[in-house]
């Protein structure tokens, strides 16, 4: 399957989930990077392994960025299947959403609902996790619709906060386990692993 990603910053999701598709683990092809950053370190891994960038959106710091009809028919050209936010900070337009129902995943560092939403993002979701006095977190994959981290949730991992975690601690501990999870999930999503259940929950359905 033809997979497009989206990333604002360092891309280690991104790359977690490349290296994935070439050593076969996810049966896709990751044909497209898009990014509002043309400078950030997601889209210097694509340029330096032949994946084409698509800069979207357009914006004083990226003058090169395409529209959402242009980004639409870039996709449509890629034969794109799914779309993978990874670190992406700007909401999906939902044209976007509308044309890829069901195919658009997203992964956020926290356990969602908790500490999610507009705001929460990069340190500040795991600052915001210490004071609460948590003892756990996590990344959470889930599907995107047209609000920030209010989709389906389709996988979690879990990870103790300990004693005298600094937020840069807690986000490493997570980071690491948002990229086996976001393979898992992105695995199921090409092999068509997913079942929705009746009450709207999607499940992966596990490989044996
Ligand atoms: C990660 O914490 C991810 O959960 C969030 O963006 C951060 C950066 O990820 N969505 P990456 O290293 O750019 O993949």
């Amino acid at each position: 399957r033809r997979l497009a990603v989206f990333v604002s910053g360092g891309g280690s999701n991104f790359r977690a989930i490349h290296d994935a598709a070439l050593g076969g683990e996810v049966n896709g092809d990751v044909v497209a990077l898009v990014t509002d950053k043309p400078g950030c370190g997601g889209a210097e891994h694509a340029r330096g392994n032949g994946i084409p960038v698509v800069v979207f959106p357009k914006s004083k710091s990226a003058p090169e960025g395409v529209s959402i009809d242009e980004l639409l028919n870039a996709l449509r050209e890629l034969r794109v299947d799914f779309i993978l936010l990874a670190g992406y900070l700007k909401l999906i337009p939902v044209e976007l959403v509308q044309e890829y129902p069901k195919s658009i995943l997203n992964i956020h560092p926290s356990l969602l609902p908790a500490f999610g939403g507009k705001g929460y993002y990069g340190l500040k979701v795991h600052k915001a996790v210490i004071a609460s006095g948590a003892r756990y977190s996590g990344p959470t994959v889930h599907f995107v619709d047209e609000h920030y981290d209010t989709g389906r949730t389709l996988a979690q991992r879990v990870v103790p906060v300990l004693a005298n975690d600094t937020p840069e601690q807690l986000a490493a501990r997570v980071l690491h386990e948002e990229h086996q999870v976001y393979v898992e999930a992105v695995a199921a999503l090409c092999d068509d692993r997913i079942v929705w259940r009746e009450d709207g929950v999607p499940l992966i359905r596990s490989h044996t």
